[in-house]
């Protein structure tokens, strides 16, 4: 998507070969209009396969799965990073790696908000190793949805996530896909 690539180049910025901040746009302010314009690009691309609801992991990925799903008419399931196990019997979790951010943690999904009729696309801000998606369809399973598709603002080509995803058969559309960067230039695979 045009439009988000030209907002990487003019206000993203590359910290070195791996992270890309984002934090005038996506992940600490948010620009509503162009977040409103990716949800708009993702409902059209996944319209008329039988979505359910849109899922996400909190927390940048609120606000493009938010609109999406308002662009949908489909509500909204944010998955929710717990830091320790707790007992509880109406919680599906499943432990998630962050290689990213060198961080371990629980994400819980309530048996009340997804079933075995639900048909869910995923939305999230980045796709770097996959392991944030590989967990919320870990979920899902456990509660025996289905997954309709997998929808990325921005993804990092040039680590393995959507090689994991599509070898697991999904459909990965992601609107931005950095090819490499540094601190000087940014690449897009088109
Ligand atoms: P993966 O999910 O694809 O495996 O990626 P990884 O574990 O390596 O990283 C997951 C976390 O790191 C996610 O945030 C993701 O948004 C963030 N991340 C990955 N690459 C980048 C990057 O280049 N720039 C930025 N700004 N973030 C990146 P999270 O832990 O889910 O936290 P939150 O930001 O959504 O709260």
């Amino acid at each position: 998507m045009k439009l988000l690539e030209e907002k990487i180049l003019q206000d993203g910025r590359a910290i070195n070969e791996d992270i890309l901040r984002v934090d005038t746009f996506i992940n600490h302010q948010v620009d509503p209009v162009l977040m409103g314009k990716c949800a708009r690009e993702f409902a059209s691309y996944f319209k008329g396969k039988g979505v359910t609801k849109i899922v996400t992991v909190e927390s940048s990925g609120i606000s493009p799965a938010l609109l999406t799903a308002l662009e949908m008419g489909v509500p909204l399931v944010i998955l929710k990073k717990q830091p320790s196990k707790v007992l509880n019997d109406n919680l599906y979790q499943t432990m998630i790696a962050s290689f990213t951010k060198g961080t371990n943690y629980e994400l819980t999904l309530s048996r009340d908000v997804i079933s075995e009729n639900d048909h869910v696309v995923i939305i999230d801000d980045f796709l770097a190793n996959g392991e944030t998606v590989t967990g919320a369809v870990r979920l899902l399973r456990m509660a025996h949805a289905t997954v309709a598709g997998v929808g990325i603002l921005i993804e990092k080509a040039f680590q393995p996530g959507r090689e994991k995803l599509e070898d697991a058969g999904f459909d990965v559309y992601s609107l931005a896909r950095i090819g490499s960067m540094s601190k000087d230039q940014i690449t897009f695979i088109r």
